[in-house]
């Protein structure tokens, strides 16, 4: 054969060759990233994130489901929820859970084989609210047989079998171990005994659980980003109960968010103990990382008519970064939960906080510097262990230099097991500490009211929520910077976007026209 023929079929064989194992290539990733078209292939390869994203799809395969069941052929199940907005979502994650085992929610109780009670160890009361609850739901095993009571959360976490002592109830579950529920109910129908597991986890997030929602205005959806908290303030029974500080991927957060929107939701909330410490790291990739503020980035991006809140920051963690990605965004809400405990640093010291007064308030500064009109609120202790008089007159003295917008205001609760607990006296006489809380109260109320009329002839944009409560012929939603709005109703919708403006006020609202 002459030279230059069996050249050209050398060529020829390779360039079929290397056809044949772009092919090849090409099918491998096909299957790796579960993409079947050519341009998405493509555009997988080009974009990194897009990649890592695709790839992601594959793994966490969510399961869709945004409003409760009800079906009356299916068993019931009951949920209450007492404190934070966390478990709020908790309890849609266990509802989610109980749906795909074959139970439907009920609000009648009379009707529930299951009554479940999602509780809060925050302070004492909200605990001796719970324990007068399970009186209540016990009665309903009298009056029916094979009624299965359970006591979910921190409550479960920190009280552990105590629950279970004279079979006061027949379920236990800390925050880590909803996935076990549908087990444990098994067990208790087959042995007629209680169950229990409050296991923590480092890991978990059900991140792939898509939580049934139980808002009832379906417009403003809570999205976990996080669990748990690694601070050990010396007061807070939290990071007892709810275990080591992990952070949800970024790409089931997003997912969720875009799930959300597109069944109607305006708004997400983005939840954690500490979100300021959200950081995700690629097991696959560790130059791939993910902090809160391109957290807020992606969630922000998913669609502008979408708002984006989140809460709560804690003060030495949070990011300028954050705080410009903010500003950046329309969609992200200018509203920041701030809560600074107290306004001295002897109490902030023996609090565990991991600032100082000064640091705070140069926080504050930078939150007015970069978004001038953000709305902040706080949440504050009053007499903590050895809080003397100059302490207490420090907290109020903070509170007016920062004028906040709005407080949750808690006087100090002695939590068993707690740093403070075992280091310090609980020595502040009930009378004072409530004459403190009160002083505080009505400090935040007169400051409150001074903040509203700041807003006065303003123009805002406002979610319609619903009709208010007050005077139902009128609207009511909340302007960016998270106050409430009432204002007539001018034939809009649940979940529309109205521009009002500001007439006058009362120390909790905003009254408004239309414009
Ligand atoms: N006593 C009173 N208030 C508390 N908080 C947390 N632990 C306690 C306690 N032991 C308050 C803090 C926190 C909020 C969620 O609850 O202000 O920010
Ligand atoms: Fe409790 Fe402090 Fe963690 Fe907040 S940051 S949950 S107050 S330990």
């Amino acid at each position: 054969m002459p030279a230059n023929i069996l050249a050209t079929n050398r060529i020829s064989l390779f360039l079929i060759f290397l056809y044949l194992s772009l092919l090849l290539l090409r099918r491998q990733h096909q299957r790796k990233y579960n993409i079947f078209s050519f341009k998405s292939y493509i555009f997988a390869l080009q974009n990194e994130s897009a990649r890592k994203y695709v790839l992601h799809r594959k793994r966490v395969e969510m399961k869709l489901g945004i409003r409760p069941i009800l079906d009356a052929g299916r068993p019931k199940v009951y949920i209450e929820t007492y404190g934070c907005q966390m478990n709020v979502n908790d309890s849609e994650v266990i509802l989610s859970i109980l749906q795909d085992e074959g139970y439907a929610l009920t609000e009648n109780i009379e009707e529930a084989s299951i009554i479940l009670a999602n509780t809060c160890s925050i302070r004492d009361n909200a605990e001796q609210r719970i324990w007068g609850r399970i009186e209540q739901f016990r009665l309903q095993k009298r009056k029916r047989d094979g009624v299965i009571i359970g006591i979910m959360g921190c409550m479960a976490e920190r009280l552990k079998d105590k629950l279970l002592e004279g079979k006061v109830v027949d379920l236990v579950a800390g925050p880590d171990s909803y996935r076990n529920l549908p087990e444990m109910i098994r067990e208790i129908k087959a042995k007629q005994e209680p169950q229990m597991h409050v296991q923590l986890s480092k890991d978990e997030t059900y991140a792939e659980i898509s939580p049934v929602r139980l808002d009832k205005n379906g417009i403003s959806a809570f999205i976990s980003i996080m669990r748990g908290c690694n601070n050990c303030c010396s007061y807070c029974v939290v990071p007892y109960t709810r275990g080591p500080e992990r952070s949800r991927d970024p790409f089931s957060i997003v997912r969720e968010a875009e799930e959300v929107y597109a069944n109607g939701y305006k708004e997400v909330n983005l939840l954690g103990q500490n979100v300021d410490k959200y950081f995700w790291k690629d097991l696959e990739d560790a130059d791939h990382t993910v902090n809160f503020a391109q957290l807020l980035e992606m969630v922000a991006k998913v669609d502008p008519g979408m708002r984006v809140r989140f809460s709560t920051s804690y003060p030495s963690d949070i990011s300028d970064e954050v705080i410009e990605t903010m500003a950046r965004y329309d969609n992200i809400c200018k509203h920041i939960h701030l809560p600074v405990q107290s306004g001295s640093d002897h109490m902030l010291e023996k609090m565990r906080r991991k600032y100082n007064r000064e640091w705070y308030l140069n926080r504050v500064d930078k939150i007015r510097e970069v978004i001038p009109d953000c709305g902040i609120t706080t949440d504050v202790i009053a007499g903590f262990c050895g809080e003397t008089e100059q302490d207490h007159k420090d907290t109020l003295s903070l509170m007016e230099q920062v004028g906040y917008d709005s407080a949750f205001m808690f006087a100090y609760s002695n939590r068993p097991g707690t740093l403070a607990s075992r280091k310090y006296e609980d020595d502040i006489p009930y009378e004072v500490k409530t004459a403190r809380l009160n002083e505080i109260i009505a400090l935040q109320n007169r400051m409150s009211l001074k903040s509203n009329e700041r807003e006065l002839g303003k123009i805002v944009e406002v979610l319609v929520e619903g009709p208010s409560k007050r005077n139902p012929e009128q609207l009511c939603g909340r302007a960016s910077n998270n106050k409430m709005c009432v204002f007539p109703n001018g034939g809009h919708k649940v979940g529309d976007y109205v521009m009002v403006k500001v007439e006058s006020c009362t120390s909790a609202t905003l009254i408004c026209s239309l414009v």
